[in-house]
């Protein structure tokens, strides 16, 4: 047996984790596991590598962020030839089985390759945490931790000087999932996310009656999807009168070594995914429902 993996779009926390955990299972299964490199261009290209648990292990890839194989964004992948050719690219190496690490764009690609004809499974691998049909996507506990990191190191200066505020931008695209774990987290009084808009007055009343009630600092999380930072620092400094202070975490959030949980996600979800190929069973994505590890549609 011959399984292909691709890991595609933005990388995350877990990828190497659960490229090493596969890599063991096929071992043990006398199964071909072959990495191609940079997400789908690397099947476009016929680039790739021969992975085994022998060869990579000594790598520490567990502890490791992004991903040993690269990934990149695919411009085309909305385009049916593409797929297409992916397929006779794939069929052409005699690969039996593909599996798609990647956020929302990579696995509705994955699933338009399984009604293809191509047998498929799909793993959550977004620090985002917007996958429909999973309730987790291995990276997000690890962007989380890195925010609430840069959280108390702000509120040990925003202790020693009190009365300002602090923006922290999360990344997240146009989901607002990292900047509201914070608030959901004790970390931040505030988060600003695209999915719950607030008006200019309404923010400045908010802020306002969190120092009337005692707040002798106020830590504000904003998602990058809103594009609001800077407005928001000029307007709050005029609008309250009081110091603000911006920090855009970026990038450090998407890498750094996988949290203990996302590398427990990391084996469970290549556990699972070994199962459903090992059952023959495709067009599955494996997910994380109700403290559970189960596999859905794609
Ligand atoms: O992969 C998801 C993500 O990290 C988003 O949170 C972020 O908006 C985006 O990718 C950034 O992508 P890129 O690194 O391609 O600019």
């Amino acid at each position: 047996m011959k399984i292909g993996i691709i890991t595609s779009g933005g990388d995350c926390p877990g990828m190497n984790a659960f490229i090493l955990e596969l890599s063991k299972l096929c071992g043990k299964n006398n199964y071909d596991l072959i990495g191609y490199i940079g997400g789908y261009k690397g099947i476009e290209e016929n680039n790739f590598i021969k992975l085994n648990f022998d060869n990579i292990s000594g790598m520490a890839l567990g502890k490791k962020g992004g991903s040993l194989l690269l990934t990149g964004r695919y411009e085309d992948l909305k385009i049916g030839e593409k797929l297409i050719k992916f397929k006779q690219r794939i069929d052409e190496i005699g690969i039996d089985w593909l599996v798609v690490l990647g956020g929302d764009g990579s696995l509705k690609a994955a699933k338009k390759l399984s009604d293809l004809g191509l047998k498929l499974v799909g793993v959550p691998a977004t620090i985002d945490n917007n996958i429909i049909g999973t309730e987790y996507t291995m990276g997000f506990d690890t962007a989380i931790n890195k925010t609430l990191q840069v959280i108390n190191d702000i509120e040990d200066t925003a202790t020693a000087m009190p009365g300002k505020v602090y923006i922290i931008e999360t990344l997240g695209g146009d989901c607002g999932n990292i900047a509201k774990a914070a608030l959901d987290e004790g970390a931040a009084d505030i988060a600003l996310i695209p999915e719950n808009p607030i008006s200019d007055d309404e923010l400045v009343k908010l802020i306002k009656d969190k120092f009337n009630e005692g707040n002798k600092y106020l830590i504000m999380t904003i998602c990058e999807g809103l594009n609001k930072t800077m407005y928001y620092s000029e307007f709050l400094k005029k609008a309250l009168n009081k110091k603000v202070h911006i920090s855009i975490i970026g990038h450090q959030q998407r890498g750094g070594s996988p949290t203990a949980y996302d590398r427990y996600v990391a084996r469970r979800f290549a556990t699972q995914t070994f199962n459903l190929i090992k059952k023959d069973i495709s067009g599955k994505m494996v997910c994380y429902i109700s403290g559970k590890f189960k596999n859905c549609d794609l």
